[in-house]
């Protein structure tokens, strides 16, 4: 069985994969990595932007690390062509239905962040988003024509009692192991799945995890006190479409969507599939600018929570943290280092 099947993709995907490929033959060069296509470039070779043979090698490996998907030259290729579906696709059929997005300030990057030093400074928030449901899959959807000659465009927000356990139970897990706190986002003033959302966090943690703190927090304020006081949160949990935004807003109080790991989990024993939260990227594709380390962190998170190494992956967490002290830093830091160096950095401290 592969131990890391690594997907690539688009943009600025490759140039951050292959970083992590240096740092895993210093690091665990007994670990064996296979690869595919994914994305746009998986389109254009083989006609789909993810072919099933690509999907079932990665479904047989321990765990999946895919680069960023996505790019204006595909922006008008079919629906279900488009390099999104294919991502959408693999969480769906990997069942990682809970999304773990950390947001880490480190110590050095507190600068950094477009929010005020005293603000973000030792930031350790944790976002557990649920991934495989929700608006992003909900039935029916599409885009109608009315008899009036308007279109109406419709999308289905939908959530099972499972659906909504399973990922909470994911975030009381991981709280119980940090500071014990979990914050549950809905709009239960609004929305029926909300309201069901909601009492089922509400009814599972009188159950199983009483001894956790729990709070329920409207979505829009949620996002409000992310930017007025995010070392209020521990960890927060939240459905799909919550979890897009507002991980993207805590992403920025790091310091750069550059910086930022997720891990995607399912059942324990099923492999994860890791992502750096940045994108493709396409303005600065191909000229060695990335910062390679939000890749070089899924990977960590991938030695952690699938591959059985958290010995190594402290290590290499370790090394980043130094990296960064010593001045590492890349353009979108603040600095000048391209890529490769700042994988140097890294490798270096190793
Ligand atoms: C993310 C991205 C994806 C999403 C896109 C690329 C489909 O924004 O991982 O946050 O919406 O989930
Ligand atoms: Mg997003």
């Amino acid at each position: 069985m592969t131990d890391l099947f690594l997907l690539p993709g688009d943009g600025i995907g490759p140039e951050v994969i292959a970083e992590v490929k240096r740092v895993a033959a210093a690091l665990t060069p007994d670990l064996t990595l296979d690869e595919g296509l994914f994305g746009g470039i998986a389109y254009d070779t083989e006609g789909a932007p993810i072919s099933d043979a690509t999907l079932s090698a990665a479904m047989a490996s321990k765990a999946v690390l895919m680069g960023a998907v996505g790019g204006p030259q595909w922006a008008s290729a079919p629906r279900d062509k488009r390099p999104e579906a294919a991502l959408l696709r693999l969480r769906s059929e990997m069942k990682v239905y809970a999304n773990l997005r950390p947001a880490l300030c480190f110590g050095p990057l507190a600068d950094a962040s477009s929010l005020k030093r005293e603000v973000v400074e030792g930031l350790d928030l944790m976002i557990v988003r649920e991934l495989t449901g929700g608006v992003y899959f909900g039935q029916p959807r599409g885009i109608e024509t009315l008899a009036n000659g308007q279109q109406r465009g419709f999308d289905t927000q939908v959530y099972t009692t499972s659906e909504i356990e399973r990922v909470a139970r994911v975030a009381f897990e991981l709280a119980r192991g940090r500071r014990n706190k979990v914050a549950s986002a809905e709009k239960s003033n609004v929305m029926e799945s909300g309201l069901l959302w909601r009492e089922v966090v509400e009814a599972l943690h009188k159950r199983d995890y009483a001894d956790v703190e729990l709070t329920h927090i409207l979505a829009d304020n949620a996002a409000m006190q992310i930017v007025r006081n995010p070392q209020q949160f521990d960890v927060m949990v939240m459905d799909n479409l919550f979890g897009d935004i507002l991980s993207d807003i805590s992403a920025q109080l790091t310091g750069s969507l550059g910086m930022l790991p997720s891990a995607a989990l399912g059942d324990p024993g099923k492999p994860g599939l890791y992502e750096p939260i940045h994108g493709s990227a396409p303005d600065i594709a191909g000229q060695g600018l990335a910062n390679p380390l939000a890749a070089i962190l899924s990977f960590e998170m991938a030695l952690r929570w699938s591959l059985d190494r958290a010995a190594d992956a402290d290590r290499l967490k370790a090394a980043v943290e130094k990296a960064l002290e010593g001045g590492a830093r890349t353009r979108d830091l603040g600095g000048e280092m391209g890529t490769t160096q700042m994988t140097d950095a890294v490798l270096a401290a190793l």
